[in-house]
């Protein structure tokens, strides 16, 4: 087909923020887009794969400051910088056609004539703002919107914030944009739809502020100097500013617009189905195809964070267990449109069970047979046999069944499409028995052939249509069965016997070798235990008290100096120390303690030390404690720490404190 008349496939992935290194979770959405957009040029379309950056606001501008460096500067170490986002991209093997910064020139140019215009037309209009601002967030909020009084999006807290500021007419566009939503298939899961329609449209939807001038790290509104654009106006626009709309540095606006399809995590689904389409209607222009909010990947049922640290690292992941088993996991393991809860024991299962077993054993075991048996080339002679007809029928109609769910963006189903057909064919292996036939080649040798050659070509149907997934394990599996271009075509992924009779294989290296679970497991739990270490606060005390005590009661308390005769461990408890001291009164006292895990007996004999003396007597694994030592407390990255306190010696045992 002429380039010209090749259907057109416009795909986007939101642009990131370049405010901290992205985690599995970013990379979760950019695979996906990647196997769409490459399943998509697979089928013969021109596409046109867009991802970038985000880079303005006033997050990346505080950021910037506390790093000591122009907002410029932090934002490009974050894209372009050493396993920045430019090299994640790359090393997870990413297609785009096209990366957009939105601090790009051509786009800063365009998104001020997109401002205008909608000035120009009567949809925007200056008015002053007041509300409740998240910053890490970039959102205002109406007090109705808010959860507990913190932002809805993130649960941090949210603060009064008043501004001269140009609004939007959103509210005019609330009856297109609600017919769109509920008559139309725009937006996708249909369960997305419900939030958006209840939550925010017919609780009325109000003007959007859309200029800041609290802040300057944004693209200046050009005819009011003092306000920048609002990040998401700037943001959102970036999936037209990158075909060219309203500049000249691209010509492709008339060419892939309207988009096929945003990909889009579920939290801005809001921003995508709501205030794009408003803004495209009041611009006059076309709406994109369709948005898809896809869920998050979650760690213990939580959203990764940094501040937690739980988020996962993909380098990490990618280096220990290759990009492609990477890219599959997110893909094959989670339904697109839910959350799934992200696991080391999942990954590590996922990647033994479908690749290494059931594709990578599939692989190896044919390219050995047919070296073993036929010196690593079919003879031409063959014989069919009726049980190779539900096999071959299964594998020739798989391309049909997958095609339903990738249009779908069902990539889980139609990886499961592929994986039947898969442990079809190994239970293939086992039915026709190759090494029973190959006892008495003379009798079976044609038959064997025949089996290899079903094998061979289950093996390149699947291995076509895994292509978008891991494309670089494709490759290395095409050369091992020896598949030729014509091959490895869309076309003939639907038509069995495409692999020349006479093939060749070349057994090579396993594909993707049986990970030992139990060993990376623990290696994993113990990077990911010292990353969570890493962020926690280095010293943490408990929070003050905020009920006030009165000072009679205060005074009840009777608090000695104490002088330690003898300190022994309790038999039968990890825990307890057992103390005899000296309290000024004659008898001694004993105390118990359980401290053992932060101090050995030898080391506090002879120690002043505090206790309070007028506690009632209690037992403790059947020993009697009058009274408890007094200690510091404090965490330590998150481990507990004690110190006991211990006063000058030349305090007398009984001394009171007060
Ligand atoms: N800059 C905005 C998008 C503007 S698009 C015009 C933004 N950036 S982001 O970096 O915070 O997030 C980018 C995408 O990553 C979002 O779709 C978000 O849902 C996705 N993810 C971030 N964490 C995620 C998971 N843990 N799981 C899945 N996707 C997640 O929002």
């Amino acid at each position: 087909m002429c380039e010209k008349c090749k259907e057109k496939f416009y795909i986007t992935t939101p642009i990131y923020y370049p405010s901290d290194k992205l985690h599995i979770g970013h990379t979760y959405c950019t695979v996906a887009t990647d196997a769409m957009a490459r399943y998509k040029r697979l089928t013969g379309c021109d596409v046109m794969f867009l991802t970038g950056t985000d880079e303005h606001g006033q997050k990346i501008e505080e950021k910037a400051k506390a790093a000591g460096v122009t907002p410029q500067q932090f934002v490009d170490n974050i894209v372009c910088g050493e396993k920045g986002i430019l090299d994640l991209w790359k090393l997870m093997n990413i297609s785009n056609d096209r990366f957009i910064r939105t601090t790009d020139d051509y786009h800063v140019e365009s998104i001020q004539k997109i401002f205008k215009k909608m000035y120009d037309n009567g949809d925007i209009y200056k008015g002053a703002y007041k509300g409740k601002y998240c910053t890490p967030c970039e959102s205002f909020w109406t007090e109705s919107q808010l959860v507990d009084g913190k932002c809805p999006d993130c649960g941090r807290e949210v603060h009064d914030a008043e501004e001269e500021a140009y609004f939007f007419r959103l509210s005019k566009y609330a009856q297109p944009v609600r017919k769109l939503l509920t008559e139309t298939d725009f937006l996708q899961p249909k369960s997305r739809v419900n939030e958006m329609v209840n939550n925010f449209i017919d609780p009325g939807l109000e003007d959007l502020c859309v200029s800041r001038t609290s802040f300057s790290w944004g693209v200046p509104v050009d005819f009011d100097p003092g306000h920048v654009v609002y990040v998401w106006v700037d943001a959102l626009s970036n999936y037209i500013t990158a075909l060219g709309f309203m500049n000249e540095k691209y010509s492709d606006y008339e060419k892939y617009w309207p988009c096929d399809v945003h990909f889009v995590g579920k939290e801005i689904v809001r921003f995508h189905s709501i205030i794009w389409p408003a803004m495209l209607m009041s611009l006059g222009e076309p709406l994109p195809k369709h948005v898809y909010g896809h869920g998050w990947l979650v760690m213990d049922g939580g959203k990764m964070s940094k501040s937690k640290g739980n988020v996962v690292d993909p380098y990490l992941l990618a280096e220990k267990f290759g990009v492609d088993a990477l890219r599959f996991f997110l893909l094959r393991t989670f339904p697109f449109g839910s959350d799934g809860n992200f696991s080391n024991e999942l990954l590590i299962n996922t990647i033994n069970i479908d690749l290494a077993n059931d594709l990578g054993n599939l692989v190896s075991r044919t390219t050995a047979m047919v070296e073993k048996y036929f010196g690593g080339t079919l003879p031409e002679e063959k014989q069919a046999a009726e049980l190779d007809e539900s096999l071959i029928s299964m594998l020739s109609t798989l391309r049909d069944r997958y095609e339903a769910e990738m249009e779908k963006f069902q990539f889980q189903n139609a990886l499961e499409e592929v994986f039947k057909c898969i442990q079809r064919s190994n239970k293939y292996i086992d039915e026709t028995a190759p090494w029973t036939l190959a006892k008495d080649m003379e009798a079976n040798g044609k038959r064997l052939a025949a089996v290899m050659y079903n094998l061979l070509e289950s093996v390149r149907i699947c291995t076509t249509l895994l292509l978008p997934f891991i494309p670089a394990s494709c490759e290395k599996i095409f050369a091992q069965i020896g598949a030729c271009e014509d091959a490895r075509t869309w076309e003939n992924a639907a038509v069995w016997g495409k692999l020349p009779q006479t093939v060749t294989v070349h057994k090579g290296e396993a594909v993707f070798p049986r990970i030992d679970a139990a060993k990376a497991i623990e290696e994993l739990e113990a990077i990911m235990e010292a990353q969570k270490k890493a962020v926690l606060p280095a010293v943490e005390v408990e929070p003050f008290a905020e009920e006030s005590v009165d000072f009679d009661t205060f005074c009840k308390s009777d608090f000695r100096a104490v002088k330690v005769k003898a300190c022994e461990a309790v038999k039968k408890s990890d825990k307890l120390l057992k103390f005899t001291l000296d309290d000024g009164t004659g008898v001694d006292r004993q105390i118990l303690s359980g401290i053992h895990k932060f101090y050995e007996p030898e080391q506090l004999v002879g120690k002043t030390l505090v206790a309070i003396v007028n506690l009632p007597p209690r037992k403790m694994m059947g020993q009697e404690s009058c009274g408890m030592l007094i200690s510091a407390v404090h965490k330590e990255k998150g481990e507990e720490k004690l110190h006991l306190l211990m006063v000058d010696d030349a305090i007398p045992a009984g001394a009171k404190m007060c």
